[in-house]
């Protein structure tokens, strides 16, 4: 497996690759990799002949400076887990903060059409100018056939979507299912930070999200969501800070339910001081 730290590595890799009509697969990913990273990587390969993943922690996107210091990085030990895959198709990116941004790390200013300021929106300033910044600039370094995202940070998902249709990127957006735990918790490079207890209690996020679905077929929106902010009452360790219903393509809450939309339930919730968010398909 090949590991470049620069931009014009992966350029030379790529257009070597373009020559002989290899067909490029891109995961971008921030490291601390898990199964959940890793299914997305095993999709590309399957779909692609090639595929890179680039481990950048990208300091535009984190509105908590303590975050952004805590965040774990790991290349060493990322390496070793994507070497449990088809190894000799996968280029590994993991350039420097320079090699992305230079001497001046900020974001871009991005609107898309409202998405942006929904749900995490609220809650993270400025994260998803810095997402739209970053995943930009690595779309244009790798210049992939397809790219894949997973549904697990959704609302990411539909703003990337977004954002090559808006800049006219020949790039395909894939997104990928949500990987779990055995006992249902979205798997996420945070859960090691949970003590035994808060992982107990966080795996209760996913079957309020189950609950939830079988309720939305015979109750209200509201109902649903009162329910909802009951259940999180009960547990100790748990914080919820939203839950929504929202129609899958605005991510606006749903005020009255129709037929012809899609619909999903959205969670974020605090497991003591570690935040995790999940999401459902309702129909
Ligand atoms: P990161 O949190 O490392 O996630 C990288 C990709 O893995 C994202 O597309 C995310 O949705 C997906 N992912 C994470 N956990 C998953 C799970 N349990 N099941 C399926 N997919 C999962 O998301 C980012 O990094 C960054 O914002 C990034 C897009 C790399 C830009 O910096």
């Amino acid at each position: 497996m090949q590991i470049f730290r620069h931009r014009t590595e992966i350029g030379v890799v790529v257009q070597k690759f373009r020559k002989i009509g290899l067909k490029i697969g891109f995961v971008p990913t921030m490291g601390a990799l898990h199964q959940g990273h890793l299914s997305l990587v095993d999709k590309a390969l399957k779909e692609n002949e090639r595929v890179i993943v680039s481990i950048f922690v990208n300091p535009t996107q984190f509105d908590n400076a303590d975050d952004l210091t805590n965040y774990p990085r790991q290349v060493d030990q990322d390496v070793e887990l994507l070497k449990t895959l088809n190894t000799k198709n996968i280029i590994v990116y993991a350039p420097t903060v320079a090699d992305i941004y230079q001497d001046a790390i900020r974001s871009e200013h991005y609107t898309f059409g409202g998405l942006e300021h929904e749900m995490e929106g609220q809650f993270r300033e400025g994260h998803f100018n810095g997402v739209a910044t970053v995943v930009r600039r690595l779309l244009e370094i790798v210049k992939p056939d397809k790219a894949y995202f997973g549904e697990k940070d959704f609302q990411q998902l539909q703003i990337i979507r977004l954002l090559v249709e808006q800049l006219g990127m020949a790039v395909e957006i894939v997104g990928c299912p949500i990987k779990r735990e055995p006992h249902g918790l979205a798997m996420s490079s945070r859960n090691s930070r949970l003590t035994k207890v808060e992982r107990q209690e966080a795996s209760l996020i996913y079957r309020i999200l189950l609950d939830s679905k079988v309720k939305f077929g015979t109750k209200s929106a509201g109902e649903v969501t009162n329910w909802v902010v009951r259940q999180f009452y009960k547990h100790k360790h748990l914080k919820l800070e939203y839950f929504i219903i929202a129609d899958t393509s605005t991510l606006k809450p749903v005020k009255r339910k129709s037929k012809k939309k899609k619909y999903r339930a959205f969670i974020a919730a605090f497991a003591g001081d570690v935040r995790l968010i999940d999401n459902i398909a309702l129909n």
